[in-house]
């Protein structure tokens, strides 16, 4: 595949008329402050992927922040800017937010931690960045008007289809990047460059991925998520010694990355379940760490999903999962036995067993729950039991779950034939009594 830069003005004119204006006015108003602009990053990369990408990134060589003003002025938008970091977002409505940078140079003090930052050119601006092929801009206004800048060959690389770091420190500065090099190999069909995955093993190895907090980890991961080719990016996971560093030395199998795969098909199956009603990453979770030592559990939980939201149910799901299958592989399955281990389990559960077990007499057990028992109720209430002369008491409980394990169990079925089992039970209590 071939990207011509030369029709980067072109490919800008074929883009939605709104955004093709946004994009004038950021020219016009630089070349009125006599600024240099650029459009950077992501967009670039897109652009010349002929993907849609609805963010615009300008870097300007000078104050961002004033130049923000005046677009802003011209647009109507709404303007919110930090000065320490001399960045600006002009927010429109129902349009991409359009930000503004100050060209930087950024260096680390020490690994992993936030760059100090100075005022600088567009080179410095993408050297600093992570990947060459998110390092091209396009100049707005000047001598090269709708050129490309490429500086670090990455137009050669999204060509080639490759995610090529610029230099070896890339990832022990900014560990995200090691996930960011994943998702974007999945999300555009690329390979990480071999140089680049050394560099990545090596950061990895070196445990720089523990340097970040939880909850970036937790970021990363939920991005590569809900990013294309998920197992391809599992993989590479595995393949770049990420789950072990994530799982204290503990591995996870393809096996399990395999049955990732499979979810989608048996969401499906569970045809009565919506994908927008369930947490999808639970089941995820719930899969990846399926053969992971339930003691390790809890110290490692919490890279993949937020203590307040999953932790539990995720951990519940784990703990019981060998008791559901042991109790719904027995023979003679008792459905009241089925129905009263299953209260417990969410729609994220019952996804997981189903998708995990390769059982098929446990799956049918888990899709009859789902499909008939969870619903079944008594239709019969206390006051029924009141007409039946039966005073309140822990006898009204007893009761009421008789009926209702016969009507699961499938004796009985409409009102009439819970009240009279209820009589019977009623009768048989008062003569043992
Ligand atoms: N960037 C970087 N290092 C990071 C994060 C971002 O160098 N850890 C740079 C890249 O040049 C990237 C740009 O900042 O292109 C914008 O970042 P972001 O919006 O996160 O990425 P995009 O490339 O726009 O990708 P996406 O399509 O996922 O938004």
């Amino acid at each position: 595949q071939s990207y011509d830069f030369l029709d980067v003005r072109e490919k800008i004119h074929h883009l939605p008329q709104d955004m093709v204006s946004l994009i004038e006015v950021v020219k016009k108003v630089a070349k009125e402050e006599n600024t240099k602009v650029f459009i950077v990053g992501g967009f670039v990369r897109d652009l010349l992927l002929n993907r849609k990408n609805f963010d615009l990134d300008f870097v300007v060589e000078g104050d961002a922040i004033k130049l923000a003003e005046k677009v802003n002025k011209r647009l109507q938008g709404r303007l919110v800017t930090h000065k320490k970091f001399q960045t600006a977002v002009v927010k429109l409505p129902q349009q991409p937010h359009i930000d503004f940078v100050s060209a930087r140079r950024e260096y680390y003090e020490y690994p992993a931690a936030l760059p100090k930052v100075e005022k600088s050119t567009i080179w410095n601006d993408l050297f600093r960045r992570d990947f060459t092929i998110n390092c091209m801009a396009i100049e707005l206004n000047g001598e090269k008007e709708y050129q490309l800048i490429d500086y670090f060959s990455g137009l050669d690389d999204l060509s080639d289809g490759l995610i090529r770091a610029l230099y070896n420190l890339s990832f022990i500065e900014d560990p995200t990047r090691i996930f960011r090099a994943i998702r974007f190999a999945s999300r555009l069909g690329f390979s990480i460059e071999e140089e680049t995955k050394k560099f990545i093993l090596q950061a990895v190895n070196d445990h720089m991925i523990n340097k970040l907090s939880q909850d970036r980890i937790r970021e990363e991961i939920h991005g590569i998520f809900k990013d294309e080719n998920l197992i391809n990016s599992l993989a590479l996971m595995k393949e770049l010694n990420i789950f072990k560093s994530l799982n204290q030395g503990q591995d996870i199998s393809m096996k399990e990355i395999q049955k990732i795969e499979n979810i989608p098909n048996t969401l499906e199956v569970f045809n009565t379940i919506k994908r927008e009603d369930i947490r999808y990453a639970d089941i995820i979770v719930q899969q990846l760490l399926s053969g992971i030592p339930m003691e390790l559990i809890p110290k490692i939980i919490n890279n993949y999903v937020s203590y307040r939201q999953s932790y539990h149910g995720i951990i519940e799901g784990l703990r019981k999962k060998n008791r559901v299958y042991s109790i719904l592989w027995s023979e003679n399955v008792d459905l009241y036995e089925v129905y009263a281990l299953l209260e417990f389990a969410t729609d994220e559960m019952l996804i997981f067993y189903y998708n995990d077990c390769e059982n098929n007499d446990i799956r049918h057990y888990l899709l009859y729950y789902k499909l008939k028992l969870q619903s079944i109720n008594t239709i019969i209430t206390g006051q029924d039991l009141l007409t039946l002369g039966i005073t309140p008491g822990p006898l009204f409980k007893r009761i009421l779950k008789e009926v209702l394990k016969a009507k699961v169990q499938g004796y009985i079925y409409t009102k009439e034939d819970e009240m009279a089992y209820a009589k019977k039970l009623y009768k048989n209590y008062l003569e043992m009594s």
